[in-house]
């Protein structure tokens, strides 16, 4: 099978890798790419966007099955074209994929649905804005409406930067905080039969002990050793088999992966957000653990198979990943700078840790340098979290890219737990 993924960050990194693992694939493309995702697909430069321009190239390239990574493209519709022009695809329909890039429409799917979600007011004035403020108090929760990739919302004690964001947006939802830690659970689904994968929780604030600003993530690990061992089963009961019904009663079923963010609170779980494509970075430790071949996998939920797939195999290692991240990022990122070390990773750290691009780009010279806010992440597998993490760090340490910062306590206080026994 030939398969076409389109995106070019970390995570499509990681879906191309794991596809080349994937016997049945017999080769892997994908547009525009990174300098990392060079090494295993061919690369195209073909705008990811443009429905009409990949729907050409997946034809000229005769692939099987197309994926597309990121929320842009979906949103732009670029599954509805592929699939129009008969491409098997992994990934909503724009309508479906509104669960993503409209907060409110998420929040009125999870209404009809019965799916706990924080309380909410959907605003559009100064007058709205302000008393929502009022009716939830501190902390305040301010989302954007529309796509952010992970930076449109604001969680602050503070009332005037809380309204100087809300009257920044067109539209805002302001919703209840929610207590609790966050969980990142992912779900492939064909539009009826919902398939989980494995828990993860991402670090979304820009530094150490969640503080700085929010970020598209700054790592994650898998699995979640402090977590219930039901809270899959029960998050696929009362959140993600009702969205999936949900949407097909509407007419306009969910295909491809349905992530939900969780907040698990002292009366209950709560969705944060639903996003319409894997996660980035927590795609990148959930694959590192899947032992069923993900081809076959998002194949059988483009066509509608899923439910005669055998069960996920996982393999017992737990994973990490650590964003490197470009200076200043999330603010407008420094960019262009060459990134060094990569041939020791490779050399000193395969196979348990692995560097996954996500703004890279080769310059005229060939060096790779950095194209993006969030420029790689080092991911590493072992047989705890501590383990992983020692391999993720030391990796991370080899590498030098100028004014880089990165997280120095990603998945640190869960290896702590584990290795006091308190896991399970
Ligand atoms: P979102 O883009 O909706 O995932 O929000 C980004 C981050 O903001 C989440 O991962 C949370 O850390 C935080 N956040 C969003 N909504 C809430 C909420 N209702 N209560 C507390 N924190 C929230
Ligand atoms: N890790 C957060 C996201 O993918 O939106």
């Amino acid at each position: 099978m030939k398969v076409l993924v389109i995106g070019g960050g970390a995570r499509e990194h990681a879906l191309c890798r794991a596809l080349t693992h994937d016997p049945d694939v017999t080769a892997v493309h994908c547009a525009p790419g990174n300098a990392g995702i060079a090494e295993v697909a061919t690369l195209h430069q073909v705008d990811p966007l443009d429905p009409a321009a990949v729907t050409r190239l997946a034809a000229d390239l005769g692939v099987r099955l197309a994926v597309v990574g990121p929320e842009a493209p979906l949103v732009n519709g670029v599954a509805d074209a592929l699939r129009a022009a008969g491409v098997d695809t992994f990934g909503p329909s724009a309508e479906a994929a509104r669960l993503e890039g409209s907060k409110a429409f998420a929040k009125d799917v999870m209404a009809a649905a019965g799916v706990p979600t924080a309380r909410s007011y959907v605003c559009s004035t100064p007058e709205q804005v302000d008393s929502a403020l009022d009716a939830f108090g501190p902390p305040y929760v301010v989302k954007d409406d529309g796509l952010a990739a992970g930076k449109g919302v604001v969680v602050t004690e503070d009332q005037a930067a809380a309204r100087a964001h809300a009257v920044s947006c067109a539209r805002v939802v302001i919703e209840e905080y929610l207590d609790g830690p966050e969980v990142s659970l992912f779900a492939v689904t064909d539009g009826e039969t919902v398939v989980p994968l494995q828990p993860a929780q991402d670090f979304k604030r820009a530094h150490d002990q969640d503080e700085g600003p929010n970020t598209g993530g700054m790592g994650a690990y898998s699995p979640l050793p402090w977590a219930d061992p039901k809270l899959v089963d029960e998050v696929l009961h009362t959140v993600l088999q009702p969205t999936v019904d949900e949407l097909r009663r509407r007419g306009t079923p969910f295909s491809g992966l349905l992530y939900a963010g969780l907040a698990l609170t002292s009366r209950g779980v709560r969705v944060i957000e639903f996003n319409a494509r894997f996660g980035d970075p927590e795609t990148q430790v959930v694959l590192a653990r899947l032992r069923t071949p993900l081809g076959g996998l998002l194949h059988a939920a483009a066509t509608g198979n899923l439910a005669e797939l055998p069960p996920l195999r996982w393999s017992s290692d737990a994973a990490v990943t650590v964003v490197l991240a470009a200076r200043d990022y999330p603010a407008t990122p420094r960019t262009g700078d060459p990134v060094q070390g990569l041939d020791q990773v490779a050399a000193e750290d395969a196979p348990h840790a692995w560097v996954l691009h996500a703004g890279t780009r080769r310059d005229e010279q060939g060096r790779v340098v950095s194209a993006g806010g969030r420029v790689l992440s080092v991911t590493a597998t072992g047989a705890d979290l501590s383990t992983a993490r020692d391999r993720a760090y030391r990796a991370l340490s080899r590498l030098h890219l100028d004014g880089a910062h990165h997280r120095t306590d990603i998945a640190l206080a869960a290896a702590r737990d584990e290795a006091s026994g308190q896991s399970g």
